[in-house]
This record gives C-alpha cells, structure tokens and sequence, in this order.
C-alpha cells in the first residue's frame, strides 16, 4: 500500500531552496519513516530557470508564475524562499492561504511587517502558517517556545540573532582589526544581506526578535516598537576595553517583561566574557528564554546557512504532515494581547566612552552632569593618548536610559567634547 502524499511547491531557488530539495532527495526514506508521507516536490519557481544549481531539479515542474503555483489545487504545502519584506513574497503567500494551503517560509522581514495580517487570514482559513526558519537559522526555537516552553510565562528573550554581525565582532576581537576591516571581509564571504544595513544595523535582528516576542509573550506582533541601534558605533578600542573590563560587545537582542509592557532592543551591549551570550562566537547564533518554570534556557546553533536553515523549513513540513497545527503566534491572533508601546527599558550600568580636548577643568564638567542627573561613576579610564585628545573611559552604576541619555546629551554640547558619546549597556549576568 503506498503511503499519503505531501505535495510541494517551492518558489525561491536560492541556498535554501536548494538545500531543502537536497534534503528531501537525500533524506526521503527517513522523512516517510517520520511523518507516514511520501515527500513529493510537485512544482518550483524561481527568477532565473537556466541557472546553474547545485542539484538536479529537472524532475519538477517549473512554473514562471509563483502565484498561479500558489493557487494550484494540487498542491498541499507552498513554501516561500523569495525573500523580502513586501512584493512577490507577500503576494505569493496571500495567494497560498486564500487558496487553501499551508505555507512555509524563511521570510522574517515578511512576518515581522505583516505577521498579524498573514497570521489572521491563515487562521481564518484553518491554515498553517510555520516559520521556524525566518529566526536564528537551524535553531527550533519557534518550536521550543511554541510547544515545549508553552506552559511557562516568559520574562525575558534575550541573544545573538545576527550570524554576520556576530562573526564580525568576534573577528575585530580576535584579529584586532577595524570595522571597515571586517565589513569588507564579511563582504567578500557574501554574509551580508544584499542592503548590509539590515545586518549592521540591527534591523534583520529586530525582525527577528518581533517575532520571538509575539509568540513568547502571546501579544500581537509589534516590529516598531523594536528600539533599534546597529554595531556602525562598535570600534576596535570598546572592544578592547570591554575586555579589560571582563566583557565582550555582541550585538544583544532583548524582549523583557516590564511593569509597562514588553521593552525590545537590539544594541550591542557588553555581556560577561564567561557568560552564555559571551561565550557565542562566529556566525553561531544564541537564543535565552526565561520563563517562570523553567527558569534559564539557553539554545545555540548556526543562525544561516544552507543545510541548517533548510532543516528548519522540513521539519516545519515535517509537522504539516503530522497534521500538527497550532495559532501563528501560540494562540489564536484575535486573543492576542495589544502590545503597550511605553515601555521602557529597565536600569543598568553602562560603558560610556567619551573622546575629549584635553582642557583643564573638563573632567569636573563630565562629572557635573552625571551628578545632575543621579548617575553614579563606578570606574573611570583615561585612555593613554599623545597630544591633546582624551579617550575616557567611564562605568557607570545601575541607572535609567533615559537619565544617561540626557546625561550625554548635555556632555555632547561642551565645547571640550570632540566627537558623539558612546553608549553600550551592560548585561550583568
Ligand atoms: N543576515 C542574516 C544573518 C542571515 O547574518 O544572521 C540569516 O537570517
């Protein structure tokens, strides 16, 4: 007797699209084993048909046209590998859930603009709609907050989202080279996004994020409210300092519960050398979830990648099969909470570096408007220098952003203070 079908449609040939069809070639016994399904990869699409790839696809279907691929009526799982937060991509899986199919897909900058969108019309039509790949690559952390951590109420998310920036900084750290150094080798590695801002800048991390946070803490998915600050700022010396100080500088992305709502930041931050978060090196990615019962749990593996990310995209399949189906974000969208957009972040210390025409009297200022605002200054550095720049080097006791904020904003308006203030939080445990 032969077994049910899972039929496929893939739109998106790229890395992971053909790491997924790889898979299912190489791994089809084991995937039937599993799941009670014969994997059949019915139709595929991609931009170029004629480019060389590294597996054979000349069985499959080609079809020009990702929408009328989506709407076919043989066809039980789409899965959606374009990329992009808008355009073919979201057309493509509007079209799949309007016509009735479960969908997959890798696409975080999709999910955190129109989660709540996708998230409602699946459910509407008793859809699947799975993304285990679009958050820190091979890592099963939508399952694991999904399902295994579903009885806890979580405190906080917190980790590396980012596998370039993170291999970026581990680089600075360990070769002592400059930003604009290690830019241009990650570069030439082809790690960077096609727009490099969304990797430096934080933003691919924030996508990421939003959508921990709106499973994680069952509220509606809220991507503007990520505060969001990238590693341009992050220079050789913070580095070096930080680890004289015992840390290392990660690009740190946080979703904690506060009295006033969930804070979201992605910044780089300084997290213990000996730390989980500091101990995560490369293009490795780390996931922390704290939940009340749980207590610390702490996920780690390759954030991108080929056959990592292609992992995640079958195991969602892999459940689709099961007929294992659960709401988008946990729990049914319109149960959702409203996210409150005044949260803010909780106190704590901070390294501040501050570069300074070496005047007399100059020290007393910066003192002066720590003092004003209440901050206290557990240690401070002056930076061996030649001529009249300063490099200080400043830790200050547990205080609110906003308080340093206007701290260092009145220090930027001395005359003595010769570039922007540099600010990174630090993580204490
Ligand atoms: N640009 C992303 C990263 C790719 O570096 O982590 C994986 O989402």
């Amino acid at each position: 007797m032969s077994n049910p079908k899972i039929r496929i449609a893939i739109a998106g040939l790229g890395t992971v699209g053909q790491g997924l069809i790889e898979i299912v070639q190489r791994n089809g016994e084991l995937l039937t084993a599993r799941t009670g399904h014969d994997f059949e990869i019915v139709a595929i699409n991609a931009r170029s048909k004629t480019k060389n790839r590294e597996v054979d696809i000349s069985s499959y279907e080609w079809m020009d046209d990702p929408i009328a691929m989506a709407k076919r009526d043989d066809i039980d799982v789409v899965v959606e590998l374009i990329g992009g937060e808008d355009g073919v991509a979201k057309a493509f899986v509007e079209a799949a859930l309007e016509s009735g199919k479960h969908v997959v897909t890798a696409n975080k900058a999709l999910l955190a603009h129109y989660g709540n969108e996708l998230a409602t019309l699946a459910e509407s039509k008793g859809k699947s709609l799975r993304y285990e790949a679009a958050v820190a690559g091979g890592i099963p952390i939508i399952k694991s907050l999904g399902e295994g951590f579903a009885g806890n109420a979580i405190k906080r998310i917190s980790g590396i989202m980012n596998g370039t920036t993170n291999y970026m900084l581990t680089r600075m750290e360990g070769e002592k080279i400059s930003y604009d150094a290690v830019f241009d080798a990650a570069n030439q590695l082809g790690y960077l996004e096609a727009d490099p801002s969304l990797d430096v800048g934080g933003i691919d991390a924030a996508h990421k994020l939003a959508i921990l946070t709106a499973l994680g803490f069952g509220q509606k998915l809220d991507f503007d409210n990520v505060n969001i600050e990238g590693i341009e700022n992050v220079s050789l010396v913070d580095i070096e300092r930080a680890a004289e100080l015992g840390f290392r500088i990660k690009l740190v992305c946080s979703a904690e519960a506060t009295p006033d709502g969930v804070y979201q930041s992605v910044a780089p931050a300084l997290v213990p050398l000996d730390s989980p978060l500091g101990q995560c090196m490369g293009v490795l990615n780390m996931v922390v979830v704290e939940g009340d019962a749980i207590g610390k749990c702490v996920l780690q593996g390759p954030g991108a990648g080929r056959g990592a990310t292609a992992s995640a995209v079958i195991g969602d399949i892999c459940d689709i099969a099961r007929n294992l189906q659960m709401p988008v974000f946990g729990a049914a969208h319109d149960t959702l909470l409203t996210p409150k957009s005044d949260a803010i972040a909780k106190a704590s210390p901070f390294y501040v570096r501050l570069q300074l025409d070496d005047q007399v009297g100059v020290l007393a200022q910066v003192a002066q408007a720590f003092a004003a605002e209440s901050i206290s200054i557990d240690e401070l550095r002056q930076l061996d220098h030649e001529g009249d720049e300063t490099p200080l080097i400043l830790v200050t006791h547990a205080t609110e952003p906003v308080k340093l904020h206007r701290a260092l904003a009145a220090i930027n308006k001395l005359d003595a203070v010769l570039s922007n203030p540099i600010a990174f939080r630090i993580e204490e445990n």
